[in-house]
């Protein structure tokens, strides 16, 4: 017997991590018109463009006038990338990344007494000396999260993309300012999946059963503390399949919901989370009024229907020279309506 309902009403959703890629560009006039497909209204943007972060809020801003003439009716909440002056293009960022918040403490002390949410990639660099990996950097970048929050109790945090264990415990044990947001895929997936099928490779990367369970009923017992950010995360085909480096992503927009609705019910299946744990309270609060509230972003205005075996993922999505093949290609999900 199936553990959910055939179909739930919920308020419009609201996704709070977001990968949309530079605009107006290819990718990003594929994959912004299934934001409102996949029943979601409101997008927290990632500023981590290509070859330039989006780091003044004069960029942002036509970031966002941008991304509105692809679909005027999304509430884009935009960002800035924290990053030195000096240090500006993708790749020099991408080799530096913030490591350290000490020359940052002028900014985040005006973002704790302004009210601006401090959004982390949680994950010290891998190093074969340290013995990081992509399997405990998130877990390293714990005691780091537990010292700015020492340092900055006001500051509003959002641990972004959880996907361990200790990364739930430590937001559950941290103060009602720290947040952390899930993604669709994490509640699925794990170390094995990613290591056979490019498209299931993301950073930070799914990990052990234990990991997962701990995801799942973080959702279900989120109470605030745990919202949807989906990390969705188009590349062309060519990243992921070329000669160099697989892009880490996971390209999870135009059917989130239903991703998460199918992981919940099976966790309820493997004994992962209780059967009656998945109520309409749950899944209103996980995908739209726990993230709105935290932000300060108004309820949602429309409500959605999901309903079950309702949609068809599609095999590839393309155009203008670029492919991205969605999460679960081909298999059958859950449908959307706006009502
Ligand atoms: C992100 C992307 O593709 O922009 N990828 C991902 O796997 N989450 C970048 C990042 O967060 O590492």
């Amino acid at each position: 017997m199936a553990a959910l309902k055939n179909s739930y009403t919920l308020p419009a959703a609201a996704d709070m991590h977001v990968h949309l890629r530079n605009a107006p560009g290819p990718i990003a006039a594929l994959v912004t018109p299934t934001i409102r497909r996949a029943g979601i209204d409101t997008v927290f943007v990632m500023p981590n463009l290509a070859p330039r972060p989006v780091v003044s809020v004069a960029e942002a801003l036509d970031y966002k006038k941008a991304l509105q003439q692809l679909d005027p009716e999304v509430n884009y909440l935009m960002s800035l990338y924290l990053t030195r002056a000096s240090l500006r293009t993708h790749d020099q960022l991408a080799a530096v990344g913030v490591v350290s918040f000490e020359p940052f403490h002028e900014v985040l002390k005006t973002m704790e007494e302004e009210g601006i949410v401090l959004n982390l990639h949680g994950e010290v660099p891998s190093s074969a000396a340290d013995g990081v990996t992509v399997m405990n950097a998130e877990i390293r970048f714990l005691p780091v999260l537990k010292d700015l929050v020492g340092k900055y109790p006001k500051l509003k945090i959002v641990l972004e993309h959880c996907t361990s264990a200790d990364a739930v415990e430590a937001v559950r044990s941290l103060h009602d300012n720290v947040v952390g947001t899930i993604t669709a895929h994490h509640l699925s997936l794990l170390v094995d999946d990613w290591s056979a099928n490019v498209h299931h490779y993301c950073k930070p990367s799914a990990k052990s059963p234990e990991d997962r369970r701990a995801l799942l009923n973080a959702v279900v017992t989120s109470n605030g503390k745990f919202f949807l950010g989906t990390d969705s995360a188009p590349h062309d085909i060519t990243s992921k399949k070329g000669k160099g480096n697989t892009a880490a992503g996971v390209f999870t927009q135009p059917h989130a919901l239903g991703y998460v609705l199918t992981a919940l019910e099976e966790a309820i299946a493997r004994g992962d989370i209780p059967a009656d744990a998945v109520t309409d309270d749950v899944l209103a609060g996980f995908f739209s009024t726990y993230g709105r509230r935290f932000y300060g972003v108004a309820p949602a205005a429309r409500q959605i229907r999901l309903t079950r075996g309702g949609a068809r993922v599609a095999e590839s999505m393309s155009g203008d020279g670029v492919e991205v093949v969605p999460f679960h290609a081909g298999e059958e999900t859950w449908g959307v309506e706006w009502l």
